[in-house]
């Protein structure tokens, strides 16, 4: 296990898309437990492969307050989904940045678990929208691009000028 670095925005790379996993190996195992090592220790609720520049369809999830209960999903797909909701959303990636963002309220999703087995996930509320958070990180998508141009482009400059002051 390993912590390892997440890409931060705008990163080019964090918009490359991932390929799903054929067989649910030791490595992906392995690389599942260094995603949790990172996230936990962050400290994030949330990491999509993309974000430590494993493009493969894994995104991990522990939205306790115990970290306890981690998610791991392996290329997960969204069956059902349904409501609105409002979320004041941040992201490892783009560190500082909280902006609301419209997802759907409720997410039915199917997944290989870490041996490899399907499984349906029927979420709501946070977990539901971190779902949505991190599988558009699989598919190179940042939270941000949801806002207008002009506030993105408002929040590369400010980000520009963050990681200049960083010594
Ligand atoms: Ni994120």
């Amino acid at each position: 296990m390993a912590i390892l670095k997440i890409l931060q925005y705008p990163d080019e790379r964090l918009h490359t898309v991932a390929t799903k996993v054929s067989e649910v190996t030791d490595e992906i195992r392995t690389l599942v437990q260094s995603m949790a090592e990172t996230m936990y220790a962050a400290p994030g609720i949330g990491l999509a492969a993309t974000q430590v520049d494993v493009h493969q369809c894994v995104i991990i999830i522990d939205i306790s307050d115990t970290h306890d209960l981690l998610h791991v999903l392996i290329n997960p797909e969204i069956t059902a989904a349904s409501g609105k909701s409002d979320y004041e959303e941040g992201c490892l990636s783009v560190p500082g940045i909280f902006e609301k963002i419209r997802r759907a309220e409720r997410v039915t999703v199917k997944a290989l678990n870490i041996k490899g087995k399907h499984f349906i996930l029927e979420a709501d509320g946070l977990l539901a929208v971190c779902i949505q958070h991190e599988m558009d990180h699989l598919i190179g998508k940042i939270f941000v691009e949801y806002l207008s141009q002009l506030k993105q482009t408002r929040l590369r400059k400010k980000l520009t000028k963050q990681q200049r002051r960083v010594m």
